[in-house]
């Protein structure tokens, strides 16, 4: 028999909170009086967020955001890097692994839709949570900006590399090279948000979003994303190849045989037409 894997009552709900509505998960990053910046504890626990709501079949939808004024200001100055740079090397080490582990390598190829909700600050290491997320919503008001050559250091983690796939090189080497920050109604113009709404909208915008993708079938959304990430990095040949066969595949596995139930109502049946809206999933 397989084990049942740690549900939402194994998590801390200390640095990250979650709680999930009507199918979306709020996960919301909890340091508000350092801005949400990413320390080891936030890092470890958002690692067994993301872990946990995977197998969590309540949660259709991730949302992310943070409490307070901030979405986050990124690493910690002093506990991510201060003290990790004067610490045990192996501990550092492990340190960055889970960073990457959550912030992109889980979030890029995660199962279920995920979306940032940009409610204040969002700095340095918080573009890769950004990027790395499916889609985007920000207040119109809120701050971002690549502030890494303002102290010293480069974009890393994977940052440059997100921004560089995110925007084209002019605004992306400007960014990053002056550290300007701009607003959320900029990022919708930059095209690393999709929308940039009034605060007091913010919620339900995201939730709008949330509701629409919780309507689709999972598992070709999920087939969706992979085949999006991984066609990106191939040639042409290669990508056309991989389609094919991940969409024999996607078909193979669906539980709910979507393509079957689709094709039949529109053709057989007459009952929908697929340009305008979704098959009956029942
Ligand atoms: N790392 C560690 N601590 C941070 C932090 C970070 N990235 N961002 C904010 N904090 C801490 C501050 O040190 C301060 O701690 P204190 O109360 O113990 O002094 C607290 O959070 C509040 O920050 P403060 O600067 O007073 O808040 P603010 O609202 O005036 O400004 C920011 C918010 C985000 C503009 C500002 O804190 C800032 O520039 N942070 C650094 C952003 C950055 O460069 N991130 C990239 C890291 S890769």
């Amino acid at each position: 028999m397989t084990q049942k894997p740690p549900g939402l009552e194994s998590l801390p709900q200390e640095n990250v909170l979650v709680k999930i509505e009507e199918g979306i998960a709020w996960v919301t990053l909890n340091r508000p009086s350092k801005r949400n910046a990413f320390n080891p504890a936030i890092v470890y626990e958002m690692v067994q967020v993301m872990d946990v709501l995977e197998m969590e079949e309540s949660a259709r939808c991730v949302v992310i955001t943070g409490a307070g004024d901030a979405f986050s200001a990124g690493q910690d100055l002093k506990e991510y890097f201060r003290e990790m740079d004067a610490g045990h090397p192996m501990l550092r080490e492990r340190l960055y692994r889970a960073n990457s582990a959550w912030q992109w390598r889980r979030m890029m190829h995660y199962p279920k839709p995920t979306i940032a909700m940009v409610n204040g600050w969002c700095f340095g290491g918080a573009f890769q949570v950004l990027l790395a997320c499916d889609l985007a919503v920000a207040d119109e008001e809120a701050t971002f900006g690549l502030s890494e050559i303002n102290w010293g250091i480069i974009p890393a983690g994977i940052v440059t590399k997100s921004v560089a796939m995110a925007l084209s090189q002019r605004k992306a080497l400007y960014y990053i090279l002056t550290g300007e920050t701009f607003d959320g109604r900029t990022a919708e113009d930059i095209g690393i948000v999709n929308f940039a709404v009034p605060k007091d909208q913010l919620v339900a915008k995201t939730t709008a979003i949330a509701k629409k993708l919780i309507e689709k079938n999972p598992n070709v959304l999920r087939a969706c994303k992979t085949a999006y990430h991984y066609t990106r990095e191939m040639s042409w040949d290669a990508a056309a190849e991989y389609l094919a066969a991940k969409s024999d595949q996607t078909k193979f596995w669906d539980p709910e045989k979507g393509a079957d139930k689709g094709m039949k109502q529109f053709l057989d049946e007459k009952s929908y037409r697929p340009g305008l809206g979704a098959y009956r999933r029942d």
